[in-house]
């Protein structure tokens, strides 16, 4: 059956389109606006992971300040975060250290060696970092002293809420000369 139908009116042609016509176009675009409509949410299900791979929520608890006020040399905290990986939160901890920077500030150094990630740990015989893995050495306040690291070690973000000491974990890129945040 036809649906639509040219006629002739004085030198144009015209379309006339019959009642079925209608609301077989009227009933295709609501189905292709409800398909656009679902369409929405699985799209953005699918694509979460790569907007929301790097996000990390929280700030941790390293201590309270009390515990950091008369600090000599660096202090080892492990702190508990958690990091959204693709669809999932992933609970993590790591460990930092509080410690001075030549200004006397306080500052929070991660212990992931910045060479290729292994855990540094501070020697108080030495008055030194040293990483196990290749003899990376730094200073009380992260400088780089000697050893196959590119940079010093890496320094968190951290402010100060009600006494306590809380602590912004960042992973970064190994074995560059500059810090590279990776998350
Ligand atoms: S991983 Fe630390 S010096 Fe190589």
């Amino acid at each position: 059956m036809q649906e639509e139908t040219h006629r002739t009116v004085g030198d144009r042609d015209v379309i006339v389109i019959n009642r079925r016509s209608f609301f077989g176009t009227l009933l295709a675009l609501g189905t292709a606006g409800m398909g656009a409509l679902l369409a929405v949410p699985v799209l953005r299900y699918v694509l979460y992971p790569l907007y929301a791979r790097s996000r990390q929520s929280e700030w941790s608890a390293a201590g309270e300040m009390t515990e950091f006020a008369s600090l000599t040399e660096p202090i080892r905290r492990t702190i508990a975060f958690s990091r959204r990986d693709g669809w999932r939160e992933v609970l993590s901890s790591q460990s930092v250290y509080v410690t001075r920077g030549a200004d006397g500030q306080l500052k929070v150094l991660s212990a992931i060696c910045p060479h290729l990630g292994c855990s540094v740990s501070w020697q108080p015989g030495q008055g030194e970092f040293v990483c196990p893995c290749h003899g990376g050495r730094f200073a009380a306040d992260g400088k780089h002293i000697s050893g196959p690291p590119p940079r010093g070690m890496d320094s968190l973000p951290h402010e100060i809420q009600e006494g306590k000491l809380l602590v912004h974990f960042d992973y970064f890129r190994s074995n560059v000369p500059n810090r590279e945040v990776l998350s």
